[in-house]
């Protein structure tokens, strides 16, 4: 897909303001938290107390609550898919160091740690075949992802708009799943990570304001292309040791709505608060041809909405081969 030189000026006024950016949606590295102040600590005499405690809380979570944490945490953890991604969108120039790889380096800095955590968690915990959970980890990371934005910095954008968002709801209501159990250190993990996600939600979804103040027509298209598309999660390819690229991500997706952690209903939410946030509604000066593509983006949710009631979750557990019996 060649772009419009439109797109790489709109990149480069908005780049302008990365250090603002930085300051603002990002923390800096040694006051942010960091996945050992959350652990226990082998150095310490207390460490395998504290182990036993993480394992007998680990044993009351339930199994579509652990598949789906470690879904999550895989889905972290293929991180060097997304940042190999956003450093190839248009306007994002590594080799000329310019404003947005930085962003990119620094946002990849503070994501990292969300898959540090988490992998560490889940192998203290007593409950993880860590072998079948670190092979789906490298299939995904050798399989990619397919989120169909291309090179495009509009359609990046919404995708990770959306993304933060879907993330942030998933560790968040984790998080609040494992307190019910009286898993408050793991509620922790869950929780902060979940915060991130939401600081990250707020820079990507402020580059996206800033692209419908300059540049309305060209991202209300890219939008509705988004969303007719369909936004995928960027673990769709996921699978286990023996299967097939993909054909473990519905039994994931089918555990996480069981127990109401990621939903269709989230997605449509999302996109309501996007469509809210973005102002669609209200947006002036934009072509016939947006104005036609806002049409369908504000008519979308009650679409979706009632597909969603049509939709039939299986009741039956699916069985993971990254959960140790
Ligand atoms: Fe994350
Ligand atoms: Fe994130």
């Amino acid at each position: 897909m060649k772009l419009s030189n439109m797109r790489l000026e709109v990149m480069q006024t908005i780049e302008k303001s990365i250090d603002e950016f930085l300051v603002k949606y990002l923390k800096p590295i040694e006051e942010n938290w960091q996945p050992s102040d959350l652990l226990p600590d082998s150095k310490e005499p207390g460490f395998f107390e504290e182990i036993e405690e993480i394992q007998a809380l680990a044993k009351e979570m339930s199994y579509d609550l652990f598949a789906v944490l470690i879904g999550d945490t895989i889905t972290e953890e293929v991180l060097p898919t997304y940042e190999s991604w956003l450093m190839e969108i248009e306007g994002i120039d590594q080799e000329n160091k310019n404003g947005w790889s930085k962003w990119v380096r620094a946002w990849t800095a503070e994501e990292n740690r969300h898959g540090d955590l988490l992998n560490k968690y889940l192998y203290l915990s007593g409950r993880v075949n860590m072998r079948e959970m670190e092979i789906s980890t490298q299939h995904l990371l050798n399989d990619g992802f397919d989120i169909q934005t291309g090179r495009d910095p509009y359609r990046s954008f919404i995708y990770t708009s959306f993304q933060e968002l879907a993330t942030n709801i998933s560790h968040r209501r984790v998080a609040t799943l494992a307190k019910k159990t009286g898993n408050s250190r793991l509620g922790k993990i869950c929780g902060i990570i979940a915060a991130d996600e939401s600081r990250h939600a707020t820079a990507y979804k402020y580059f996206v304001t800033r692209i419908f103040e300059i540049d309305p027509s060209a991202i209300m298209l890219a939008l509705e292309d988004m969303m007719k598309k369909k936004i995928v999660m960027p673990a769709h390819l996921l699978r286990e040791s023996g299967g097939k690229i993909g054909e473990l991500f519905t039994h994931f997706s089918d555990a996480a709505q069981r127990i109401t952690v990621y939903t269709t209903q989230d997605y449509i939410d999302i996109l309501k608060l996007l469509l809210k946030e973005w102002n669609i509604e209200n947006i002036v000066g934009i072509n016939d041809s947006a104005e036609e593509a806002r049409d369908y983006l504000m008519a979308l949710p009650k679409r979706l909405q009632r597909i969603v009631e049509r939709i039939k979750i299986p009741k039956k557990q699916f069985e993971f081969k990254w959960i140790a019996a």
